[in-house]
């Protein structure tokens, strides 16, 4: 049967199945631990009315693996945001008080940690050196640990609307851990979204600049609906970074991360 594909991302491609579902063909890399855990917080996330397609069973298919979904008809975000440039305030308003949705949701579930996230982050990373892991990990272990839903991976392309209405999408990330960490996660994202392509240098500059005011935006925007205080994202941010080291970023990229981490590192350090 040809099938048509409707989204890719990092860790798979994403095909149409019949009307109603979507198959999430995950890429080699992807084990079957991780596939049951996306599966998994899926159903929690679905079953606790977080607004979430319904994942419906996992399947196999030669040697890969699937999950099967409810199929959504709407686009994601980011796409939404590209094409209206306008409402990018209100597209960000949207997003933070979804965020906040899923933070203010306790989760107790010891095996998935935002600090065991950071940690093992640390422990694989190729680009810093030994002692800068000991320190790491130092550091790491006096963050305090929190108990609500963090998605883990909260970024336009992992929402899509649906007739003016939101669903959050690929919780393969989601765990247990401070709202904070999640929010300084999606700061990160929004302000370092690798620009595609080959743009001339200004106009680079220039989508540089208004990342960064986004991500201003958005963080004003949790805080504002949440109480938390700015300054609560600052002890995640270089945690944070290193860990993106590992997210199989360009030369280019490492780099501009190589420098941000180093002067968090003097100032944290
Ligand atoms: N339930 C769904 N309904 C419709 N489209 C989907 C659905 N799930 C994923 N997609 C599409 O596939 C893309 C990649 O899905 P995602 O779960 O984010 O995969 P990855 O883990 O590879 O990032 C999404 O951005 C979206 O375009
Ligand atoms: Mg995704």
């Amino acid at each position: 049967m040809e099938r048509k594909l409707i989204g890719a991302g990092r860790t798979s491609e994403v095909y149409e199945y019949g009307d109603d579902c979507i198959l999430k063909l995950f890429t080699d890399e992807i084990k079957l631990d991780m596939v049951k855990k996306e599966y998994d917080f899926s159903r929690f996330a679905y079953e606790n009315d977080l607004p979430t397609p319904e994942p419906k069973e996992i399947m196999y298919e030669k040697d890969r693996i699937e999950i099967l979904y409810e199929k959504i008809n709407g686009e994601p975000l980011l796409k939404i945001a590209m094409m209206n440039v306008l409402a990018i305030k209100k597209i960000l308003s949207k997003m933070a008080e979804l965020q906040y949705k899923i933070n203010s949701m306790e989760y107790d579930n010891g095996a998935y940690t935002f600090k065991k996230y950071l940690e093992r982050a640390i422990e694989e990373n190729i680009f810093i050196t030994g002692i800068e892991k000991k320190n790491m990990k130092e550091y790491i272990n006096k963050l305090p640990g929190g108990n609500k839903v963090c998605h883990g991976d909260f970024h336009p392309e992992n929402i899509l609307c649906s007739n003016g209405k939101y669903y959050i999408i690929d919780w393969m990330t989601g765990m247990q851990g401070p709202p904070a960490a999640d929010v300084a996660r999606t700061e990160m994202i929004l302000k370092n979204a690798e620009i595609p392509g080959r743009a001339m240098f200004f106009i680079k500059i220039l989508i540089r600049i208004v990342q960064s005011k986004m991500a201003k935006m958005y963080v004003k925007e949790y805080c504002r609906i949440s109480g938390m205080k700015k300054n609560e994202l600052d002890i995640w941010r270089l945690p944070l970074y290193v860990a993106r080291l590992n997210e199989k970023n360009s030369k280019k990229e490492e780099e501009r991360l190589m420098k941000i981490i180093r002067k968090l590192e003097n100032q944290a350090l």
